[in-house]
């Protein structure tokens, strides 16, 4: 089958993007996006559906299985893994690469990422107490761990920008585990951030539900920690 990518395309020294296009060719039942983004950049000369010289196209990876989030990215309109989405998955053959609009784009489908980053470690998250595990908690902190970190969640919310006061879906994983986890006094200062950047600013659109790569149930997690984090104040 042959398949056309279009990819917008930002040049690292020229704010204006662009949309290329590439053929790619496969048989293939399991090749990915991220698989053939790696075969276009490995032809010796990439050039376009116009038949012009292209430079490779630059995109963010790790791990190929699902685990690190690095190629997150925008396919036909929706955030996923790179690594996830099959070519098979597209029979009209025609696969619109972009890169998540909420991060500054460093180049092509790069994004930077660190503000997600950076808000966590605004909200403190960690514990400096020993952490308390029940059974309900276990499961709780086992369905949190499961987050990338990859930033999908935050790409469809209608709430999150970055930048804002509202930290969206990717802070609340994190918050969950160390709620569950943590006695009454170390989760005061928990949960007085999780009131400022996350209940306070999610509109309960709940999209992030339906793009987890990781099928985390974002529901479950924020109806929690929101549970959690009000009964533990008392
Ligand atoms: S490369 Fe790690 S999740 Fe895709």
């Amino acid at each position: 089958m042959r398949y056309r990518i279009e990819i917008f395309r930002k040049d690292r020294d020229n704010e204006k993007g662009y949309c290329q296009s590439f053929w790619y060719e496969t048989e293939s039942e399991a090749e990915t996006v991220a698989s053939a983004l790696t075969a276009l950049n490995e032809q010796s000369a990439l050039s376009d559906t116009d038949g012009n010289t292209a430079r490779k196209i630059e995109w963010d990876c790790s791990c190929l299985q699902k685990k690190c989030g690095a190629c997150a990215m925008v396919i036909n309109g929706v955030p996923r893994l790179a690594c996830q989405a099959k070519l098979s998955e597209f029979p009209k053959g025609l696969i619109k690469l972009a890169p998540l609009s909420k991060f500054p784009v460093v180049c092509d489908l790069v994004v930077d990422r660190s503000i997600m980053f950076e808000n966590l470690k605004t909200m403190k998250l960690w514990l400096t107490e020993d952490a308390v595990q029940t059974d309900k908690s276990q499961q709780l902190s086992f369905e949190s761990s499961e987050c990338i970190q990859c930033g999908c969640c935050l790409e469809i919310c209608p709430n999150f920008y970055s930048g804002g006061k509202f930290y969206g879906m990717s802070a609340v994983p994190v918050t969950m585990r160390l709620l569950s986890e943590s006695d009454k006094k170390a989760s005061k200062e928990i949960i007085k951030q999780y009131a400022k950047h996350t209940f306070a600013g999610c509109g309960k659109s709940l999209a992030c539900r339906n793009v987890c790569p990781k099928k985390i149930d974002t529901e479950n997690l924020l109806v929690n920690a929101n549970a959690i984090a009000i009964w533990k104040r008392f």
